[in-house]
């Protein structure tokens, strides 16, 4: 069975950090509601807060914000907490969703004053509503066209000051105008385990699962700096220790419920493993290409490239070179093998030496 079958689709992978079915229907109660239950991100949450308090203390509406970072850090949470300190409503929507630009015109043209509106994805949104986003940010008026043809009118139409939150996963690809339009933006880390721990913790409260120390520290350690994996891992842990032991998630039962699923100490699972067996037994650590490296774990190119290689890379376990890929001597040692001896002044050293 290939690994799409599997699991039709990345999503539902339990180390991949997009949201899947579950995530969704149980992610709103999970979800802090204001900057003291959030956890981490000190440095963003800081900023924000900071923003916030001037703009209240200002009686003005807050600038508008761009969060960025990878999936499942805390985004859509924190753009739910802005409209909470402010106290203003919140309109969701997302790039994708808003094909014309008459579609965000009809949005923008209904908010409050004061109104949050979160634009999740929004480095997915079509080019004309992107232009009529610039306005809107700056000059808070649209143009809305009446009319088709030679005898379509713009006319200007005034829009209350409002805050707009913009999410994205890949800041990279937007356009400079758009990004130079926020006040601020704020970039989310990858979480430290101990913050995870913190995740779990209160997780668990909520889900009113009993944790050991230890059993969230397992947990968290596993979890790929991501809190939505903690979230998920917890879950999965939860089942095992209620079906197999006393209910309570202790290190034990984490170790043995995430054996069962093939997520080991460090977060990788199936996939990422038969990347690293595949370079270091049949290829000795490399390089070898991307293609050929796929065809010896038997999965499509782009699974190998875009869903096992980021956090492998991440990890410094994996690293992309003009070559092919090498395995760092840290991938030999999680695999419990010996890296093999260096050969002076060779490329690899190089590579490794810095
Ligand atoms: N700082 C945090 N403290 C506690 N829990 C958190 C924190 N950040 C995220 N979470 C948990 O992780 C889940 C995922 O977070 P969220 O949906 O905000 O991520 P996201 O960045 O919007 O992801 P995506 O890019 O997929 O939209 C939330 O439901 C929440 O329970
Ligand atoms: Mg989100």
């Amino acid at each position: 069975m290939s690994w799409d079958e599997q699991t039709d689709g990345v999503e539902e992978r339990l180390v991949g950090a997009a949201a899947d079915r579950e995530d969704l229907a149980v992610e709103a109660a999970l979800r802090p509601k204001d900057f003291g239950e959030f956890i981490g991100q000190t440095r963003v949450r800081e900023q924000l807060d900071l923003v916030l308090r001037a703009a209240r203390a200002r009686g003005a509406t807050a600038d508008h914000v761009l969060l960025s970072g990878a999936p499942g850090l805390g985004k859509t949470t924190l753009s739910l907490i802005i409209a909470a300190e402010m106290g203003a409503p919140i309109r969701i929507t997302s790039g994708p969703a808003i094909q014309h630009a008459g579609d965000l015109a009809a949005i923008l043209s209904s908010l409050a004053e004061g109104e949050v509106l979160f634009l999740d994805e929004i480095h997915r949104m079509s080019r004309p509503a992107e232009e009529m986003l610039y306005m809107a940010m700056e000059d808070f008026r649209v143009d809305v066209i009446v009319g088709k043809g030679p005898g379509a009118t713009a006319i200007p139409l005034e829009l209350p000051p409002f805050t707009l939150v913009g999410a994205t996963t890949r800041a990279g690809l937007l356009p400079p105008p758009l990004r130079d339009r926020f006040g601020f933006t704020g970039h989310m880390e990858f979480y430290e385990p101990t913050e995870l721990e913190r995740v779990v913790h209160r997780s668990a409260g909520l889900l009113a699962v009993e944790v050991t120390a230890d059993g969230a520290a397992e947990i968290a350690g596993r979890s790929r700096g991501t809190p939505r994996i903690a979230n998920r891992l917890l879950r999965r842990v939860r089942d095992y220790a209620q079906v197999r032991a006393d209910g309570v998630v202790t290190r034990e039962a984490a170790r043995r419920a995430l054996a069962v699923y093939e997520v080991d100490e460090r977060g990788l699972d199936r996939l990422d493993r038969s990347v690293l067996h595949a370079l270091l037994n049949l290829f000795g650590g490399g390089p070898v290409g991307l293609s050929t490296l796929s065809v010896a774990v038997g999965e499509e190119r782009e699974t190998v490239e875009e869903v096992a290689e980021p956090f492998l890379v991440r990890e410094g376990l994996l690293a992309r070179t003009p070559r092919g890929r090498v395995a760092t001597p840290a991938a030999w040692r999680h695999l419990g093998l010996t890296p093999p001896a260096r050969e002076g002044g060779t490329g690899q050293d190089g590579l490794f030496g810095m």
